[in-house]
């Protein structure tokens, strides 16, 4: 268990390197048990959840070992998981399923963990997998799909991250044409299609509301450097606008961000695009309004960090949770730090202060803990962000060295 010591912080000024996403290296990890070959994946992320995730694709007989820079992933004897522990700590191992049962014919795993920021179902991941031929029981708290896939036209009800890339992968072992409309077009599924195309796959319109994948007998070995993490790039740039000062995310790109942008420039922050990253410049002066959709609409995940920003910045902000019915967990605690948050459903209406204090909070989820160690560097005080679930690490590697290279005052506690 550890917990994080934050004081309040002059304005951070330096360059931060983001790492490689996240939650385009989750699926990326699954998508290497379509084949036998080696899968390199350059420059993983020191992430926790890569780390559970790489000892469930070991239960499912992949060979795994880290090179120095590289995590080398080989699934020659594959297996369906005999060790439930690793599915039920997280929601991202819901994506085996689809490669398992492309290449095994049957794929079985209890029914998945992960944040407490809402019921997350996998009802679309089972619609799809049904439309492709599979036979879909319950049992015993986990779900089994058997049968040979069969190329048909899936519809989401809604454009979901996991069932678009669990299903993408499906597709690519399936005899004949896959078309999955409604799908969701977030950078990290265009990754994923291009890291499958570069095992041999045939996918088409990644990025767009209709993928089609074209199945192949086999699929081959391959090397790929993941995107880098726009959520993290997100978050550094909040802080930024916390604090004011200048910041360089090294290896941000722009293009993955228009809608967190928009929002910081209408707040009054300076964003332009520097040589390797993107460069953020002075505090949030004027409040603004978040609806939170899916992609390129203002991203869920980035909800709690610019709420830490509407906690200092003067004036109404008015934020609206579309994606998850229970992500404001973070405005109570942020309440004691001092902030002036109402939460009605889906709406939270922020009046910024001038002065927030350091008080002992917790860490409800992810992005949550990520959003309290935002508001403690302009806490007066001392804040103590305790982080009992390990959320933090889960998502953020070396949060706390990379704020203190560019003048933060965070330190990661570890407790016996
Ligand atoms: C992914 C991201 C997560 C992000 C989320 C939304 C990863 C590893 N995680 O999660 O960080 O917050 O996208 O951008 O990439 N839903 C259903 N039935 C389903 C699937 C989803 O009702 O079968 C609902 C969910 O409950 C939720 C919404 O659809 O309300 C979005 O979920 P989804 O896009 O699937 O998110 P994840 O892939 O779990």
């Amino acid at each position: 268990m550890a917990h994080y010591a934050v004081r309040e912080s002059p304005p951070l000024r330096g360059e931060i390197p983001i790492g490689t996403s996240k939650n385009a290296v989750l699926p990326i990890m699954c998508g290497a048990l379509l084949t036998g070959d080696d899968v390199r994946i350059e420059k993983p992320p020191q992430l926790t959840d890569v780390t559970t995730l790489t000892s469930l694709l070991r239960a499912c007989g992949c060979r795994t070992h880290q090179e120095e820079d590289a995590l080398v992933l080989r699934a020659q004897a594959l297996c369906n998981p005999q060790d439930d522990a690793d599915v039920r700590r997280m929601r991202a191992s819901v994506l085996v399923l689809g490669p398992l049962l492309a290449r095994l014919g049957e794929a079985r795993i209890p029914l998945p963990g992960g944040c407490a920021i809402g019921q997350r179902p996998i009802d679309q991941h089972l619609k799809g997998m049904s439309a492709l031929g599979a036979r879909v029981s319950f049992d015993h708290g986990g779900v089994t799909l058997t049968g040979r896939l069969r190329g048909a036209v899936i519809y989401l009800d809604m454009p979901s991250v996991g069932a678009t890339e669990n299903l993408m992968m499906a597709a690519t072992l399936a005899e004949g044409v896959t078309r999955i409309e409604n799908a969701a077009k977030e950078p990290e599924i265009v990754d994923l299609s291009a890291f499958l195309c570069s095992m041999g796959a045939r996918i088409s319109g990644a990025g767009t509301s209709t993928v089609t994948v074209e199945g192949v007998p086999v699929l081959h070995g391959t090397s790929w450097l993941p995107i880098a993490d726009r959520i993290e790039a997100g978050t550094m740039a909040c802080a930024c606008a916390l604090t004011g000062g200048e910041l360089l995310l090294r290896g941000a790109r722009a293009e993955h961000l228009r809608s967190l942008l928009f929002k910081l420039s209408e707040a009054g922050v300076h964003i332009q695009d520097a040589p390797g990253g993107l460069r953020v410049l002075g505090r949030a002066k004027q409040p603004f309004e978040i609806r939170t959709m899916v992609y390129p609409g203002f991203p869920t995940d980035l909800q709690a960090p610019m709420m830490a920003v509407a906690c200092r910045t003067p004036g109404t902000s008015v934020f609206l949770e579309t994606i998850f019915e229970n992500r404001f967990m973070h405005a109570a605690e942020l309440a004691r730090l001092g902030a002036h948050i109402r939460v009605e459903n889906r709406v939270a209406v922020v009046e910024g202060t001038p002065f927030l204090t350091g008080a002992r909070v917790t860490a409800t989820d992810l992005r949550a803990g990520a959003a309290l160690i935002l508001a403690g560097l302009c806490a007066e005080g001392e804040t103590t962000v305790c982080d009992e679930g390990g959320h933090i690490a889960r998502g953020y590697a070396g949060i706390e060295e990379k704020l203190r290279a560019v003048g933060g005052r965070v330190e990661r506690v570890e407790e016996p």
